[in-house]
């Protein structure tokens, strides 16, 4: 099989698609034929070195793909060949076959391809397991998204409004401040020429958020903890504005407020087979409804991956950039 191979880090020029050994199931695994994998933002700190894959997970990039079932391990009893199936991945996505845990697994949504399921397994685990099954958001209750028009964000937006929620957002162009909008955003604030702080604080009449899903870091700590509603949760889930901020416990203690952080990819399979079963139980049939679909910007094919990279980082993009194998959608 071919798969985009990083021999060493760097730009997106060091991704290079090329043969590489056929995979064989392990006795708990599904061999995936892949159609289409998703690009995500760690996919450029894993080529530049910062983000190495956890033990264990393939050496290609890859956090999410869609594809149809080859094979199955000897212990695999839910899946079968000809199967066709998106799947969250610790790496080896972008790559013509893959081999994921079947916990891992999702059938496609009714309605579905796999070039569109391809878009949904990382933005809806990593925003479900966070602003549901950690931030336990309610109904009427404000979510602010920071980050909106990203894959993450266009996720997070529609799930919020599906939800119940009132759903404030963050993004850098009057283009994607309307998608945003469109998504079900209640208010979409520029944060290049308006405070988000006081946008948020306002809209809620003096409120604040109750969750916050923070892709920035410590460039917007202080300012996320001001924003946070009393018993407010704010959630980081990015470091794109640094990984270490101050942190003013006092105004924490007084909103009787959290901070928590977490990543997705270094968990343990059945930590991740757990969230993909509340995932397919909770928000597909959102997904199969209409409520929350992928939104998908461009789709480029696999040898194109540099290309995809270097999109991701110019972040015109609203949404998600996929690569494709060339197989059936
Ligand atoms: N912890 C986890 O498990 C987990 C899982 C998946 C993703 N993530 C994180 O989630 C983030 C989004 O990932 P992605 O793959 O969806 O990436 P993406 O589509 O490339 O999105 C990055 C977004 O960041 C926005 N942004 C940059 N600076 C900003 C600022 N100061 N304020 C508000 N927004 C800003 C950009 O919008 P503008 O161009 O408009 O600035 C862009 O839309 C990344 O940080 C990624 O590492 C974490």
């Amino acid at each position: 099989m071919r798969a985009v191979v990083i021999d060493h880090p760097g730009g997106p020029e060091v991704l290079t698609l090329r043969e590489v050994p056929d995979l064989a199931p392990g006795p708990d695994e599904v061999l995936l034929a892949t159609t289409a994998a998703g690009v995500n933002r760690a996919d450029l700190m894993q080529r530049q070195g910062f983000y190495p894959a956890p033990p264990g997970a393939p050496p290609y990039p890859g956090l999410e793909c869609a594809g149809t079932v080859m094979a199955v391990g000897s212990a695999v009893t839910t899946w079968q060949p000809g199967d066709r199936v998106c799947a969250l991945l610790a790496g080896g996505g972008y790559a013509e076959q893959v081999a994921a845990p079947a916990g891992q697994l999702l059938p496609l949504p009714a309605g579905l391809g796999l070039l569109e399921a391809a878009a949904l397994p990382e933005a809806a685990c990593t925003v479900y397991s966070n602003i549901v099954m950690y931030a336990g958001l309610a109904p009427g209750e404000t979510l602010l998204v920071h980050g909106g028009a990203s894959g993450i964000g266009t996720m997070a937006i529609q799930l919020g409004h599906a939800l119940g929620a009132r759903v404030v957002c963050t993004a850098g162009t009057a283009e994607k401040l309307a998608t945003c909008r469109e998504l079900g955003a209640d208010l979409a604030v520029n944060y290049r020429d308006e405070d988000f702080v006081s946008a948020a604080l306002s809209f809620t009449g003096g409120h604040g958020a109750d969750v916050i899903l923070d892709i920035i870091g410590a460039a917007y700590l202080q300012r996320n903890v001001i924003a946070l509603a009393t018993g407010g949760r704010l959630v980081v889930i990015g470091l794109q504005g640094g990984g270490t901020g101050e942190l003013d416990l006092a105004e924490l203690l007084r909103k009787r407020a959290t901070v928590h952080a977490a990543t997705l990819r270094s968990r343990p399979p059945a930590e991740k087979a757990a969230i993909v079963s509340r995932v397919q139980a909770e928000v597909w049939p959102l997904v199969s409804s209409g409520q929350v679909r992928p939104v998908i910007e461009t789709t480029l094919p696999l040898a194109e991956a540099a290309q995809a990279h270097r999109l991701m980082e110019a972040s015109g993009h609203v949404g998600k950039i996929l690569l494709s194998t060339g197989l059936p959608g």
